[in-house]
């Protein structure tokens, strides 16, 4: 069989190379230079799609750069590689994978078959089998085992299992079912799982398993543990009442002793960081019910019909995309802020650090080959104004330059007085602080006008002085709603597809993850007694020996 050339290095590619003289003809010019010379520059910098405003305006880029930009995605295939992802073409090529996650919120009656499976009557049964259950629950009729209504939910679960449900949990708290406690697991530390049993009743508590494949080792030890406590007060006839999975994986359900009519179902095609749309989902459609939870669905598939057809120009994932990219290559930012600026976002950007981090944190391209740039950025972040008050001391005045996506809504889904425009006020302040800084002669002006000393004004201007000409987005929406919401997520994995595109890296594998795990496998049995202590490094085996001599103590 002929193999497929290879894609050629990003580095060798005609509009790589006149980004890079052009970058350099930027190199010295101010943002606030920018925004003088055009004053049409925040009209002709943003975009609207799906609900959402990006406003891309403060990033450290020309007309040139975005039309070169544009070329560089074209040539590396973002177009082609886009079709062929919405398409089902198996373009996860280590694990032979298609990529599917914008089938789960694709209208029903969108056709699409992909090895002889029917995705549309299959994503529509499980949505079907969602909805007959999540309104039992909420409406009171799915009883425990002793005939009460459930009214607290456990999801346990881990990476994309814990992080999109948890997030969209909070995210959309004002539309939840004020009747159901939400409560999420994750982390093998039995803190997490004890902090939750105390606080939850096992005649009212549904549990919910949530795990693509059903092994992962934290999820099984808490299920487990859950179970166990569940058995304390039920009987194991009780445990049908009380425990519902979520997974591919139907035979390690039954070994479970989960019954396959608890089982809400998905497929291989979705990779775990894109799962929140799949019956991973549960707990939000517990959660909001699943009106809200169909909004959710349909914010995200009109993101991806806008990105399935707008010119690249005014595709917004994509120019979210190649000004990352912009910045991350010719501006050498190591790293990306998320700062919402809404508090119900506060899982965010952790919801993101796996969509972007365990997407693009690679180092070799599908053909193998190391990658001759950088790729995928730390992705990091907390909730606006609090952020302001811990880490943007360092965004304004340190020695490194990150980007930040603002993201604000701008109506609040509360009716509290002064609180939103205070709020709209310090996103659009610091987004404006980081463009145009502060030169030492505005400071001198201010410190002149306090009537300090001039040899006090020379030795604070230094201090006082902000360079700005640092970039950052800003992604407005009306109001955090499910559909708001869908679109927001689905623009991230969109961006971070058509980077994944730039780099020629697989985005959905994530095979440096394993390495640990299997780690922590043989050391367990060492610290449990199962194994004799292996030769490790002395630090490791220093380790070990401190943890097995406190368990002795
Ligand atoms: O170890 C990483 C990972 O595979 C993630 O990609 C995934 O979201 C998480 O573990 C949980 O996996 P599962 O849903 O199969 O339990």
């Amino acid at each position: 069989m002929r193999q497929p050339a290879p894609t050629p290095a990003i580095t060798a590619t005609a509009s790589f190379q006149s980004l890079q003289a052009h970058s350099a003809s930027l190199r010295d010019v101010h943002l606030r230079q920018l925004f003088a010379a055009d004053p049409a520059r925040f009209s002709s910098m943003t975009v609207d799609a799906a609900g959402l405003l990006l406003d891309y305006s403060k990033n450290r880029v020309d007309a040139t750069a975005m039309g070169l930009l544009m070329d560089l995605a074209r040539e590396r295939g973002v177009e082609t590689q886009r079709e062929a992802m919405f398409t089902g073409e198996k373009i996860n090529l280590t694990e032979h994978r298609a990529v599917l996650h914008t089938a789960l919120r694709a209208p029903r009656g969108t056709r699409l078959v992909v090895d002889g499976q029917d995705i549309d009557a299959d994503v529509q049964d499980v949505l079907q089998r969602v909805k007959a259950f999540t309104d039992k629950v909420r409406n009171g009729s799915w009883l425990g085992y002793t005939g009460k209504p459930i009214c607290d939910i456990v999801n346990i679960g881990i990476g994309g299992s814990d992080l999109g449900p948890k997030m969209a949990c909070l995210a959309l708290r004002s539309y939840a079912n004020p009747g159901l406690e939400m409560h999420f697991v994750s982390n093998v530390d039995g803190h997490d799982m004890e902090a939750t049993l105390s606080k939850v009743d096992p005649e009212t508590t549904l549990f919910i398993v949530a795990s693509k494949t059903f092994v992962t080792a934290e999820t099984m030890l808490n299920a487990n543990t859950a179970r166990a406590w569940f058995l304390l007060e039920g009987e194991e006839k009780d445990l049908a009442q009380h425990f519902v999975a979520v997974s591919t994986n139907t035979q390690a359900i039954v070994d479970f002793g989960i019954s396959p009519d608890n089982m809400f179902p998905f497929w291989d095609w979705v990779g775990g960081r894109y799962s929140v749309w799949s019956s991973i989902g549960l707990a939000v459609a517990l959660s909001v019910g699943f009106e809200y939870f169909s909004d959710f669905l349909a914010g995200a598939h009109a993101m991806d019909q806008h990105f399935r057809q707008a010119p690249l120009e005014q595709n917004m994932p994509v120019v979210l995309a190649m000004v990352g990219f912009w910045n991350r290559q010719f501006l050498d930012c190591g790293s990306v802020s998320i700062a919402p600026y809404h508090q119900d976002l506060s899982r965010f950007a952790a919801y993101l650090q796996q969509l972007d981090m365990e997407s693009n944190g690679k180092r070799v391209t599908k053909d193998g080959m190391p990658v001759d740039v950088p790729t995928g950025p730390v992705i990091w972040g907390d909730c606006g104004t609090n952020a302001q008050h811990a880490y943007f001391q360092l965004l304004h005045q340190g020695t490194d330059i990150t980007p930040i996506d603002f993201i604000a809504a701008l109506r609040a889904t509360h009716d509290l007085p002064g609180h939103h425009d205070a709020l709209l006020a310090n996103c659009f302040a610091q987004s404006e602080a980081f463009m145009t800084g502060k030169t030492g002669d505005e400071v001198r002006l201010d410190l002149q006008a306090q009537g300090l000393p001039e040899n006090e004004i020379e030795a604070l201007v230094p201090h006082k002085t902000f360079p700005g000409n640092r970039p950052s987005n800003t992604i407005l929406m009306d109001q955090l709603t499910p559909t708001t919401l869908g679109a927001l997520i689905a623009l991230y994995e969109h961006k971070t597809f058509v980077q994944g595109v730039l780099w020629n890296v697989n985005s959905f594998d994530q095979w440096g993850v394993e390495l640990g795990k299997v780690l922590a496998k043989k050391i367990q049995a060492e610290l449990t007694g199962e194994a004799r202590p292996d030769h490790h490094d002395s630090s490791t085996n220093g380790l070990i020996a401190l943890a097995k001599a406190a368990k002795a103590a």
